[in-house]
């Protein structure tokens, strides 16, 4: 078989890595792809936008497969291009991906299809905005319409510093995104888990949950980030019980909803949720594997991704059983470039070598040169590690990441959170 991995992260080196695995052991083509994706096929140097160019190119290459991994290609209609041209295609076409495009759109799907999550109201322009903001006043959570790089979201305790905001957005015209509607809702307090499903039009199946860790710094403070770690499983804030009820009340009405709309849904729906007192509530649907979920999802899969992805491309998910995942826990830290999230400078001449205890290194946006790795800036790696439960899985991540570090020269210093999975560490019984 052979896969065309759309995407250069770290996600999309995870996804390579598990689909190079037997029984499939694929043969990889990514685009841009990245040093990781290097090492395991061919990269070919063309952008996620670039919808006809990556549909000539599965054609020409005679591809089996797609697979989409950034939420920027499925916008663009990469999606809708492969299948245009017969290519099995995992991501959904540019209607389905509005579920993670467009806030407004999401919100009233789920609306629409008494799919639970936080009380809202629409705005498309500032008199709008603060009308709505005044029923909200313990504080709102101010949501930008279209794609904004995880900029488009600000959690305002106060209602007051809300207002400053909204008027930041509207009359200075900052709103991320360059769109104008917004959705304001009610704060939701509770733990934050991520859960990802395989969709292939019809039918899902769920995937292990994980927790993600958003914020620059250790404690959850600093600015928010693309995902600063993760671990899988969340099972300090899940069962298998509550997984079941994500299941009942979240993914079959999605699936429904989908139906009803007439949008043929294949691909990975991530729902990113927020346990509250009222059961699971959903904060956000993305259209594609989490990132850094899916690096420390990957790992625990014990069945063949390949065969899963296709399965969901082609509409037959039917035909494959549940996936099943190892007991083992997997936690991943991400190394990032010194000055991120507020600059992203590129670090030349990374080592690859072998980290301790079989942790493995997913690389982010890179390039394979003479043997090392120049990476583009931003987050440079996810160095993932398995384990018995969460607190081995994390000192032999851990483990990983100093014993890499140490290895640097100076100016190639990257950072990291140091308690990424500690507050899971907790050895399950
Ligand atoms: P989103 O991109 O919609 O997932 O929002 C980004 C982050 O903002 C989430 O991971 C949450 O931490 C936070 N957030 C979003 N919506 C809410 C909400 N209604 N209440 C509390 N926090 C929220
Ligand atoms: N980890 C959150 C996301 O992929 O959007």
């Amino acid at each position: 078989m052979k896969v065309l991995v759309v995407g250069s992260g770290a996600r999309e080196h995870a996804l390579a890595w598990k689909l190079k695995q037997p029984p499939s052991a694929v043969d990889i083509i990514a685009a841009p792809g990245n040093a990781g994706t290097a090492l395991l096929g061919r990269n070919v140097a063309l952008g996620v936008t670039a919808a006809n160019e990556l549909a000539q190119l599965a054609v020409k290459e005679l591809v089996d497969l797609a697979v989409i991994g950034p939420e920027a290609a499925l916008a663009a209609g990469v999606a809708d291009a492969l299948r245009r041209s017969g290519i099995a295609t995992f991501g959904p076409d540019r209607a389905g991906a509005r579920l993670e495009t467009s806030k407004a759109f999401a919100k009233q799907f789920m609306r629409r299809y008494g799919i639970p999550t936080a009380a809202a109201r629409e705005a498309h322009d500032l008199k709008q905005a603060q009308r709505a903001l005044a029923l909200f006043p313990n504080g709102a959570v101010l949501k930008a319409d279209g794609l904004a790089a995880g900029k488009g979201v600000v959690v305002c305790a106060e209602t007051a510093v809300a207002e400053t905001v909204l008027r930041d957005w509207y009359a200075e015209r900052n709103l991320p995104g360059g769109g104008s509607t917004i959705v304001i809702e009610e704060p939701l307090q509770g733990r934050e888990v991520s859960v990802m499903a395989l969709v292939d039009g019809k039918g899902y199946r769920i995937l292990a949950a994980a927790c993600d860790y958003k914020r620059a710094q250790d404690g959850d403070s600093g600015p928010n980030t693309g995902g600063m770690g993760a671990y899988s499983p969340a099972a300090d804030v899940l069962d298998e019980m509550a997984l079941a009820d994500i299941a009942k009340q979240i993914y079959e009405p999605a699936m429904e909803g989908l139906r009803r709309e007439g949008i043929d849904y294949r691909g990975c729906l991530y729902a990113g949720l927020m346990l509250t007192q009222r059961g699971p509530s959903v904060l956000e649907f993305n259209a594609r594997f989490g990132d850094p979920e899916t690096q420390v999802v990957m790992p625990r899969l014990a069945d063949d991704l390949g065969e899963l992805l296709s399965a969901a491309a082609t509409g037959r998910l039917d035909a494959v059983s549940t996936p099943r995942f190892s007991p083992d826990a997997c936690v991943g830290v991400v190394l990032a470039s010194p000055s991120y999230p507020q600059r992203s400078e590129p670090v030349a001449g990374l080592p690859i070598v072998p980290l301790p205890d079989g942790a493995i290194a997913f690389w982010g946006g890179s390039a394979l040169a003479r043997g090392t790795v120049d990476a583009a800036g931003g987050r440079v790696a996810t160095i993932c590690a398995l384990g018995a439960d969460i607190a081995s899985a994390r000192l032999r991540a851990y483990e990983g990441v100093r014993s890499y570090v140490a290895g640097l020269r100076p100016e190639q210093a990257l950072r990291y959170r140091s308690d990424i999975g500690e507050r899971a560490a907790v050895p399950v019984r």
